[in-house]
């Protein structure tokens, strides 16, 4: 999960000086945030500071992030044409800095924890490359996955392969584990996430079983499709808040392991009320193998910092790790 940023002051100083994309493309600054959490927190993983949005500008979609907007995409792609102008690239020259913040970071930490890698999703880019930045409906994105199939599955194909490329890329660099961010996918509903995307994500899966590195697939708002995204693959499933832990954990199957599911919101809450809660995640997770405890989504720039440090220390305590 997104585990380092604005709720963390030493993030936010250095923020003052440098912007998201120098600290994410420095592999010196990428490393310094990538610990940030592992010293404050001291969560049981760290995972790469770098945005799901890097490999965009390489394939001929260029984007900055706005102050108090988020990312926004120069020419989002809105014609089959556009989805057929994409590139491809290598990802060790293009991304190199990435591999170089892995191969520094894990000198840093020395085997203290593991570090986690990681990639957007076939659907996830696709929408940002599509609406340009933050959408409520992915209007554009599926005007044009129902009106023109296979360009939509051709540049899936695409995206499929780099994530692949990029993902591996990132293990023989030196991850200990890889989570797949299809942040956005809750927005379809089973036939249509079966259609258009099951087969691109699963592909890249496929690809990184060999590698023996463990995988974490993870969506927002995906509980009635979450068989679906087993299918896809993935050794562990994410789950946010809005479905119970054991529920979903059902769905997922047993077999497989899963991550989750604190509503991040309720970090702004008391703190009676956050134990309480996370109790309740933990009551759900009934001791079973396999639970990666989490929040179900990103933490808020607004969320007290002693609240993080309280939740990371009582499951600590909690579950004797
Ligand atoms: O914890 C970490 O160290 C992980 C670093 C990380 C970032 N982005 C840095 C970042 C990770 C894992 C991501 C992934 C990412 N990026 C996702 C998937 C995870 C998710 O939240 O669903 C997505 C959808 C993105 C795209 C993205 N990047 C958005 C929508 C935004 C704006 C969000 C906001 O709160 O403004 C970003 C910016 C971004 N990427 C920040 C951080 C820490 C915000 C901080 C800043 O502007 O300095």
């Amino acid at each position: 999960m997104r585990q380092a940023g604005r709720y963390m002051s030493e993030y936010r100083e250095l923020r003052q000086k440098h912007s998201l994309l120098e600290i994410c493309r420095t592999p010196d600054l990428a490393t310094t945030v990538t610990l940030q959490p592992v010293r404050r927190i001291e969560v049981d993983a760290a995972i790469l500071f770098s945005d799901l949005l890097l490999p965009l500008e390489h394939m001929g979609i260029p984007f900055d992030f706005v102050a108090g907007e988020g990312p926004a995409i120069e020419k989002p792609l809105r014609t089959e044409a556009d989805l057929a102008a994409v590139r491809r690239f290598e990802p060790r020259e293009a991304l190199g800095h990435v591999l170089d913040t892995i191969r520094q970071v894990q000198r840093e930490l020395a085997g203290r924890v593991p570090l986690i890698g990681f990639a957007g999703a076939p659907f996830t880019l696709a929408s940002y490359a599509i609406e340009g930045g933050h959408s409520n409906n992915f209007a554009h994105t599926k005007a044009l996955m129902y009106g023109h199939p296979a360009a939509w599955h051709a540049f899936c194909d695409l995206l499929a392969d780099l994530i692949g490329d990029y993902l591996v890329a990132q293990i023989e660099a030196g991850v200990n584990a890889v989570q797949v961010f299809d942040s956005w996918v809750g927005a379809l509903n089973a036939p249509d996430y079966r259609e258009f995307i099951l087969p691109h994500t699963r592909r890249i899966f496929e690809r990184l079983e060999p590698l023996g590195v463990p995988t974490i697939h993870f969506g927002v708002g995906t509980g009635s499709i979450l068989g679906e995204i087993r299918e896809a693959g993935g050794d562990v499933i994410g789950a946010d808040w809005r479905t119970p832990l054991d529920e979903a954990w059902t769905r997922i199957g047993f077999d497989r392991a899963i991550q989750g599911n604190l509503d991040p919101t309720l970090l702004l809450a008391p703190l009676d009320r956050i134990l309480t809660a996370t109790d309740e995640v933990l009551e759900r997770a009934g001791g079973r193998p396999g639970h990666i405890f989490n929040l179900g989504h990103g933490i808020l720039p607004m969320t007290p910092v002693e609240h993080v440090q309280a939740v990371a220390q009582y499951v600590h305590q909690q579950t004797h790790i």
